[in-house]
């Protein structure tokens, strides 16, 4: 795929930007590029930290049938972050199911794919990618300050050549399986929550071939694919 950056200083988000762009007619490849935003989100209606020092981008997928999957773009995409990651730290990531990449037991980036279906099918799915580069000036907030964490403590590092890679990275051909390699609850005990309400608890036991997270219940085995569900380690 060919992709073309759009950069920008601050948007409110550059999720919502890119739909505007895509209802408007921009093609698969466009990407929107911001240094801040005002309102970043993240899964499940959280806001997400976009201050100076990330990396904010969303890129305009127009995938077809089964390409369309929002749970398979949001592993590969986990897949191309984490491999740009490490290129540019030397350092190994943990990709925690679905959506949440680690360095150093701190999240380091999330990710959120949002598509707009009609009855021909899906029209676009916006990808987005958020990634702290640096911590904020003056540190995390408090709240975040065990959670979250940054690839680099200085400057010197090459925000466009991330960007490059982290794109480049996308059309990955065996990403199954550099994202089970990453997995990070396996083997871990873990509680499910839906709705925000404890479902069950559960031992992680692998990622399916469909990016689907297997537990272990005292019921049995399960695979959990909506992205209505979040799990947290024990
Ligand atoms: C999460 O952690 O739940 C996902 C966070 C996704 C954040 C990115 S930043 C770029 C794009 N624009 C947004 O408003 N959200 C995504």
């Amino acid at each position: 795929m060919e992709y073309r950056i759009e950069k920008y200083d601050t948007v409110t988000s550059t999720n919502d930007l890119l739909k505007e762009k895509a209802r408007a007619g921009a093609p698969a490849g466009t990407v929107v590029v911001a240094a801040r935003q005002t309102a970043g989100r993240g899964r499940m209606g959280r806001s997400f930290l976009s201050e100076d020092g990330g990396l904010y981008m969303s890129v305009l997928l127009r995938p077809a049938g089964a390409a369309a999957d929002a749970l398979r773009i949001t592993a590969h995409a986990a897949v191309a972050v984490a491999l740009a990651m490490e290129k540019h730290t030397g350092k190994p990531a943990a990709i925690k199911w679905v959506n949440d990449i680690y360095q150093g037991g701190k999240k380091v980036c999330g990710i959120l794919a949002e598509g707009q279906a009609s009855a021909a099918g899906m029209d676009f799915v916006v990808l987005g990618i958020g990634l702290n580069l640096k911590a904020p000036e003056g540190g995390f907030p408090e709240a975040l300050r065990d959670i979250a964490g940054a690839l680099f403590a200085e400057e010197s590092f090459d925000k466009d050549a991330v960007i490059r890679d982290i794109l480049e990275n996308l059309s990955y051909e065996n990403a199954y399986a550099e994202y089970a390699k990453r997995d990070m609850l396996l083997g871990k005990t873990v509680t499910v929550y839906r709705g925000g309400e404890v479902v069950c608890t559960a031992k992680a036991s692998g990622i399916t071939e469909d990016f689907g997270l297997r537990i272990v219940t005292a019921c049995g085995e399960e695979v959990l694919h909506t992205g209505e569900v979040t799990v947290r380690i024990q």
